[in-house]
């Protein structure tokens, strides 16, 4: 091993450490709200420390070379030729594969099949959804309310959301969740989350309903508040509901 590919590791080595230890202590992502987004942040968690000695790597290499090896002015002849180097471009291709087929099978089919055994689950209740220019429609059939102000769910309940458009593409996002599903017009597209914490949009802003299919002007305000509440709460929305309704 040569002096430069010595120091070069070294800087990996310390590169890596340094972003391993940041992404173990630091909470990179927003509020999450449900079991499902659980089972996604675990498998974004994967994905960032797999890519940390990747990403160190690279940058260990480059700043040693643009440092080690900058030349002050205008160079007055071509650098040397660089000429393949076989067992390097073999043990990279080696890595880099076996990293693919690693994220592939973990958290790709693995965590992909959690999310879908939870979705087979029996839901505890059913709201449809429907997405318009520019607003979205919940309709709870069981507790026959309706309302376009804002989508209320009991805590700890498995939901399943019936979505559909009444004229375009839109898309039901909801951060917390981090589920997501297209809204098509003609069709119902069904997506699940199972919230586990209460909380309004006044708390967290990721605690709303986003359009995140592009559909017009009015895309970026197609987002509704979000409110996770307690069964007795939710029973009790629901009464209010239907009594406004009935006046
Ligand atoms: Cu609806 Cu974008």
């Amino acid at each position: 091993m040569n002096r430069h590919t010595f120091i070069v590791a070294i800087l990996w080595v310390v590169l890596t450490i340094l972003g391993e230890a940041l992404v173990a202590i630091s909470d990179l992502s927003p509020l999450a709200a449900a079991k499902e987004a659980a089972i996604v942040d675990g498998a974004f968690r994967v994905l960032m420390v797999l890519a940390v000695p990747v990403v160190a790597f690279v940058i260990a290499t480059l700043a040693y070379s643009i440092i080690r090896f900058r030349i002050r002015g205008e160079p007055s002849q071509d650098g040397p030729p660089i000429r393949s180097h076989g067992r390097l471009i073999a043990v990279w291709f080696a890595v880099t594969s076996g990293l693919t087929v690693l994220m592939v099978i973990y958290p790709g089919i693995i965590g992909m099949n959690e999310l879908a055994d939870l979705s087979h689950e029996e839901p505890d209740m059913v709201v449809k959804v429907e997405g318009m220019r520019f607003a979205w429609r919940f309709t709870y059939p069981e507790q026959n309310v309706s309302t376009f102000k804002e989508l209320v769910l009991p805590v700890d309940k498995h939901v399943r959301f019936d979505v559909t458009s009444r004229d375009v593409l839109h898309s039901f996002w909801v951060p917390a969740f981090r589920m997501k599903i297209d809204a098509v017009p003609g069709m119902v597209t069904t997506v699940h989350a199972t919230p586990d914490k209460t909380g309004t949009f006044g708390d967290d802003t990721q605690l709303r309903l986003q359009c995140t299919e592009l559909c017009g002007l009015g895309h970026s305000i197609m987002t509704v508040p979000v409110r996770v509440v307690e069964q007795s709460e939710f029973e009790a929305w629901v009464a209010q509901q239907t009594q406004t309704a009935r006046r």
